[in-house]
């Protein structure tokens, strides 16, 4: 089986070598536990390494502010890899009147379509689930949403779906994303001792991976992510 890599440096190793290639995987987290950055880094290194070309879709951040953010975490090169970052100013322009009416969804649907038929991309990023939701409710959330899933597993490319967590909330998702997704990485915030915080990350399932469940503490190194074990609180 084809796996891609997460070139999360440690990460692979607990994903007994990678993500399967044409697997859709939640990233889930509250608020600013960096989903967005592991995201682009998972995109970006793959290009960087393998050629995979990428799609980001931006529904929360601006192409301009995420750019910049990716910059800061010494991403460089964007412009001369096969990355491609839209956000929903770039959508909307790119859709005419009557089509903006339909739900967001079906714009989303048919402009992957589109994207994935001109260019053969092998990741695609959605971030986040929340945005996507906010900008048009779903009519049938269950039933929207097990289309929606299934539409993205067809593709046969490598999916990640953004979810955000409220804080507090006991449930990783606002649907059933978690069923139907093949994979879940969780990412939080975790108060270790009296005055450190640290972020940590889990698998929490990859179907078809022999994956390790534990905790591991992530951090972001300069230029790279890096997971280690949790040695004590
Ligand atoms: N090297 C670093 N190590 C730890 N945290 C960092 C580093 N660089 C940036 N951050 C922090 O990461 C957070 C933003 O990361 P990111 O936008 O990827 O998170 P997010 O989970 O997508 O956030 P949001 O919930 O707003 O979408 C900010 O709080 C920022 O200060
Ligand atoms: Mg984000």
């Amino acid at each position: 089986m084809n796996k891609i890599k997460t070139y999360i440096d440690g990460f692979d190793e607990v994903l007994d070598g990678g993500i399967p290639e044409g697997h859709v995987v939640l990233i889930c987290g509250t608020p600013g536990t960096m989903k967005t950055s592991v995201a682009y880094s998972i995109m970006y290194e793959n290009a960087k390494n393998d050629g995979r070309k990428g799609l980001y879709i931006s529904l929360e951040e601006s192409y301009e502010g995420l750019k910049g953010a990716m910059l800061d975490l010494n991403m460089a090169d964007i412009d001369q890899l096969p990355v491609f970052m839209i956000d929903v100013g770039r959508i909307r322009k790119a859709h005419a009147e009557q089509e903006l009416s339909k739900g967001w969804l079906e714009i989303l649907t048919n402009y992957i379509q589109k994207r994935v038929e001109a260019d053969e991309f092998d990741i695609i990023v959605i971030d986040s689930m929340a945005a996507l939701y906010s900008l048009s409710p779903l009519k049938n959330p269950r039933a929207d949403l097990f289309h929606f899933m299934r539409f993205l597993k067809e593709l046969n490319t490598n999916v990640f779906l953004i979810s955000e967590i409220s804080h507090g909330s006991t449930s990783l998702v606002a649907n059933d994303e978690d069923f139907l997704a093949d994979g879940i990485i969780h990412l939080t915030m975790h108060e270790a001792g009296e005055s450190d915080v640290q972020l940590r990350i889990n698998c929490i399932k990859m179907r078809r991976t022999k994956h390790q469940r534990g905790w591991y503490r992530l951090m972001h190194t300069g230029k790279k992510f890096t997971v280690t074990p949790i040695i004590s609180d």
